[in-house]
């Protein structure tokens, strides 16, 4: 693996061929934990799938890559299901991950031939109301409220207080409808963390899920074929930190499944729904200084902002930061406290805070570590800020994979209003 990041004339290239804020993914590095993830789950005692958080990383040409190394992928929306037929996929290789969903979502989902995965029992009970086709496989996504998981919670909010899933009651119930309704094939979800390398807490969850579907299985008289433990598999997004362990987490949840009494009449698969883990190493997102100022603290400002990467100011997420020059009086030793900022009339547009970083100039080069993953896609157009172009280093060089956004990307929904009805609808 090349380490292009730490090279100022390959990344300076692709600045001046593609423009400046760029996101690169290194193709290499998905395909490093592609691998970890098969090799980790090789010897389990059932099929171990991930199903892509679609979410996390939308590109086709990238969702294309995992679909070709065999992950499904895991949509939450009607473009994210689009995305998914635009990347070949279809059929149960779909998971539909929804919450207070509407009635053109299920109809979408329906359409997709996607395992629909139900969040709360009122949607279950407006579904098998309505016109919809009675599901091939239905999914449930529980919640167990006062599961004590760490302090890893900020991002999707602890359990009692998450909006997700439904409760041990109401998820009973949900199966009672469902099977009483006729649907015959089943499977369990939860999604509790977000951005944990701790694989003990994984390993709780597990527990707790399969205890649940044993419970569930002896009380309804239901199989359940799969079983989905979610995604939030952490990264170690600074360079002192430990890597999520996944073949720990691995070895340790086929002692778990073994002993929860799932083995007979009908083993369930397990499936995951990672997307941080697999791409978030693989993206850097390459920005130039622009400026640097000096008032009651020191800012170096870059042409890349808050509206490219949000992770910061959004949950102060820490993103480790290269600088890269070819100034012959770039010292890489020198360092200096500073806050790196983007442009928007926002005050928490800054992806470092008071850091330790070599002293910069206009022209220089910083490289954003650990993006590739709810990075672009969380991108926003406050201010006018337009999003960047992504490009694929793979093995045949660097390709462009989405364009930057131009001010016509911006208009464009300002234009041809009058008496026009549009329907696409992205909601
Ligand atoms: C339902 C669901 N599944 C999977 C994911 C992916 O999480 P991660 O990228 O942290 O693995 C998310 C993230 O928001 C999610 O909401």
């Amino acid at each position: 693996m090349i380490n292009w990041s730490k090279d100022y004339k390959q990344t300076s290239e692709l600045l001046d061929r593609f423009g400046s804020p760029l996101y690169v993914y290194d193709q290499a590095i998905i395909a490093r934990q592609v691998e970890k993830y098969r090799a980790a789950f090789a010897d389990f005692p059932v099929l171990v799938r991930n199903f892509f958080a679609v979410k996390a990383l939308p590109n086709p040409a990238i969702l294309r890559l995992l679909v070709d190394a065999g992950m499904g992928l895991d949509c939450s929306s009607i473009p994210e299901l689009e995305l998914a037929r635009m990347s070949g996929v279809c059929g149960e290789n779909v998971i539909f991950t929804s919450n207070n969903t509407s009635d053109r979502e299920f109809a979408a989902a329906v359409e997709a031939g996607a395992i629909i995965n139900f969040d709360d029992i009122n949607l279950v009970k407006r579904y098998l109301s309505s016109d919809f086709p009675l599901p091939e496989v239905a999914f449930c996504r529980y919640n167990p409220g006062d599961l004590e998981l760490g302090e890893n919670s900020d991002i999707i909010g602890r359990p009692s207080e998450a909006k997700y899933g439904m409760p041990h009651d109401q998820i009973a119930q949900a199966y009672k409808l469902l099977r009483d309704a006729g649907v015959k094939r089943f499977g369990l979800h939860t999604m509790l963390l977000s951005n944990e390398t701790n694989h003990e807490f994984h390993e709780k969850i597990a527990n707790s899920l399969f205890g649940l579907a044993a419970e569930l299985s002896r009380e309804l008289g239901i199989e359940f074929e799969a079983i989905n433990l979610g995604g939030g598999f952490g990264v170690a997004y600074r360079p002192e930190q430990a890597d999520f362990d996944i073949g720990k987490f691995a070895s340790d949840l086929a002692e778990i499944y073994r002993s929860a009494g799932l083995m007979e009449p009908c083993a369930p698969k397990i499936y995951t729904e990672s997307g941080r883990w697999v791409t978030a190493d693989s993206g850097f997102l390459l920005t130039r200084v622009i400026n640097r100022k000096d008032t009651h603290r020191s800012y170096v400002g870059v042409d890349a902002s808050m509206a490219n990467l949000m992770r910061p100011g959004m949950y102060s997420a820490y993103h480790h930061i290269e600088v890269l020059s070819n100034r012959s009086d770039f010292n890489p030793e020198a360092l200096e406290t500073i806050d790196v900022v983007g442009s928007l009339c926002e005050n928490n547009d800054k992806f470092a805070v008071q850091r330790q970083l070599p002293v910069t100039k206009p022209g220089d080069i910083m490289v954003i570590d650990t993006v590739g993953a709810h990075g672009h896609a969380m991108g926003f157009q406050y201010n006018g800020r337009l999003r960047s172009a992504e490009v694929l280093l793979s093995p045949n060089g660097p390709r462009l994979i989405r364009r930057a956004e131009t001010a016509d990307d911006h208009f464009a929904t300002l234009k041809n209003l009058q008496g026009k009805e549009t329907n696409v609808s992205t909601n």
